[in-house]
């Protein structure tokens, strides 16, 4: 560790101290923000700790540990089973801190960054926490729960003067940032429609994760789990399977049309629609989930000063025993742009001026005079130049093999951080323009409205009174005492 390093991190250990002290009294009091844009030299390494040490929690973890001169100093989870685990898997030659209570990992005065891998119903608060803590950020898709939780996000952020990233890595592709380099070229014209599907069959597809046999109150902190959401008797499916469930995840729409609607605003540089409507239906698996396996939303996105007006259809089917293949497709006015892995199509096909008669057309009923007539007037207004269309064109990129959007997007995290900079490729701005499309289907489906939306402002603009996808407060958890 450089000298520079230690210096920050003397002068860093009263203020977080303090942080400590209140955080751990009042836990979910408003512990003060600790300003701080302090620049990380190239030569000392960024420690973090993950929170959340599930499926996603493991992957992001190792995909940070890609990145050069980066190195974990803890984990924090609800279950004792995954502590152990990411003790053995990152913590055979050093002794890596491991706790139940996040707080305590925001304590530490030796931790730059926090990767926030939870269920989403914690998101707001552990991100809100740790930006107050003076940590940088890197926060899972989708970045919030609900429609009405993304502004205190951004303004933490705002006022805390860290590094933020949100976790939608595709951004971070070859396949995605050469998408978005056709499109500013105009190479497929005005884009006009978008359309995606997500269909898949089998049980874990559809969220039902292996639940380990050790599942009790012991190893579970069930009580902490539920965070905001309403009290309930321990009930390990909840707890590991946690996306099938109103209460804590945000459905298909935040597993997956997120990931789409990053991508396409990464590639349009649109700020997001205005009209949100989705329909859904429990297809298949009628398994106790409160979730739809089953939906489909259309979005529409006003024109702006970056692209004209366009619509946007995505679908998810969890219950397709057809033939499955996904699909995403970029359509505009002079070609397609189609998703194939991290690969892409692009085809390129732009009509003639001329609009051409005869075929399956009126031309034929009309009576010999007239038509003579027509043809003399078509032939005087298009003349040969204007009749033959381009030969349609394909082009495909391949994305080098050694492609890893997952590690690039944490090297774009963990540069910003080094420079102390709040300029990340998906900040807390960018991640709710996002986020709130997929939410607003949620909104949609649960209470059957369209929602209307102001994406510039970031507002919703047909909110109704509390429901029971609005915001509850959070009910304080035990104090530190469970450390495994
Ligand atoms: N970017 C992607 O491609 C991608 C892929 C999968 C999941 N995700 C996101 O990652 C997040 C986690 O998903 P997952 O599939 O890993 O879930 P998971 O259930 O496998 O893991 C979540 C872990 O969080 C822990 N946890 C819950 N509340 C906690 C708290 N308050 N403090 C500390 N730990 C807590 C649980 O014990 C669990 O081990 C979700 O937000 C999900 O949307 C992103």
């Amino acid at each position: 560790m450089q000298s520079n390093r230690r210096t920050f991190i003397k002068s860093l250990s009263a203020a977080s101290a303090l942080v400590a002290t209140e955080g751990i009294a009042k836990p979910f009091g408003a512990p003060a923000y600790i300003p701080n844009l302090m620049k990380i030299s190239p030569n000392d390494k960024i420690r973090f700790a993950t929170i959340g040490m599930g499926i996603q929690g493991n992957f992001d973890t190792q995909s940070a540990l890609r990145n050069p001169d980066v190195e974990l100093v803890g984990c924090a989870d609800l279950y004792s089973g995954r502590l152990e685990h990411a003790k053995s898997a990152y913590g055979k030659d050093k002794d890596l801190f491991t706790t139940r209570d996040y707080r305590e990992i925001l304590a530490r005065p030796d931790v730059d960054a926090v990767l926030v891998v939870t269920p989403d119903h914690w998101h707001d608060h552990i991100t809100i926490a740790a930006l107050k803590a003076g940590k940088n950020v890197y926060c899972e898709k989708p970045m919030v729960q609900h429609l009405n939780e993304g502004k205190a996000v951004i303004d933490a952020w705002k006022k805390s003067g860290k590094t933020m990233q949100v976790g939608s890595q595709r951004i971070s592709s070859a396949a995605f940032k050469e998408a978005k380099r056709l499109i500013e070229a105009g190479d497929i014209g005005q884009i006009n429609y978008i359309e995606s599907n997500n269909d898949r069959f089998n049980a874990i597809g559809a969220w039902n994760y292996s639940i380990p046999t050790d599942a009790s109150t012991q190893t579970v902190d069930w009580d902490r789990f539920l965070g905001d959401a309403p009290k309930r008797p321990f009930d390990e499916k909840r707890f590991f399977r946690w996306r099938n469930y109103k209460d804590y995840g945000t459905g298909v729409a935040g597993d997956l049309f997120i990931h789409l609607i990053t991508g396409v605003h990464f590639v349009t540089n649109t700020l997001g629609p205005t009209r949100i409507f989705s329909s859904g239906n429990l297809a298949y698996w009628k398994d106790g989930r409160d979730v739809p396996d089953l939906m489909a939303c259309i979005m529409d996105y006003p024109k702006t000063d970056q692209h004209e007006a366009f619509q946007m259809v995505l679908r998810v089917n969890f219950a397709n025993a057809g033939k499955i293949n996904d699909v995403t497709r970029i359509i505009g006015n002079e070609g397609q742009i189609e998703f194939s892995e991290n690969n892409l199509i692009m085809t390129k096909k732009k009509l003639p001026v001329a609009p051409g008669y005869g075929g399956y057309d009126s031309f034929f009923t009309f009576t010999e005079p007239v038509q003579q007539e027509f043809v003399k007037k078509y032939d005087a207004q298009y003349p040969a130049d204007t009749r033959t269309s381009e030969p349609v064109k394909e082009v495909r990129f391949e994305a080098p093999k050694n492609d890893d959007p997952s590690a690039q997007h944490f090297a774009d995290f963990f540069d910003n951080v080094r420079k102390g900079s709040q300029g990340t490729l998906e900040d807390p701005v960018f991640g709710f323009r996002a986020a709130a499309p997929v939410l607003a289907c949620n909104e949609s489906y649960f209470e059957q409205k369209v929602v209307h939306w102001d994406p510039i402002t970031m507002t919703q603009t047909n909110a109704t009174a509390p429901t029971s996808t609005k915001k509850k407060k959070l009910a304080s958890t035990k104090a530190i005492t469970n450390k495994a």
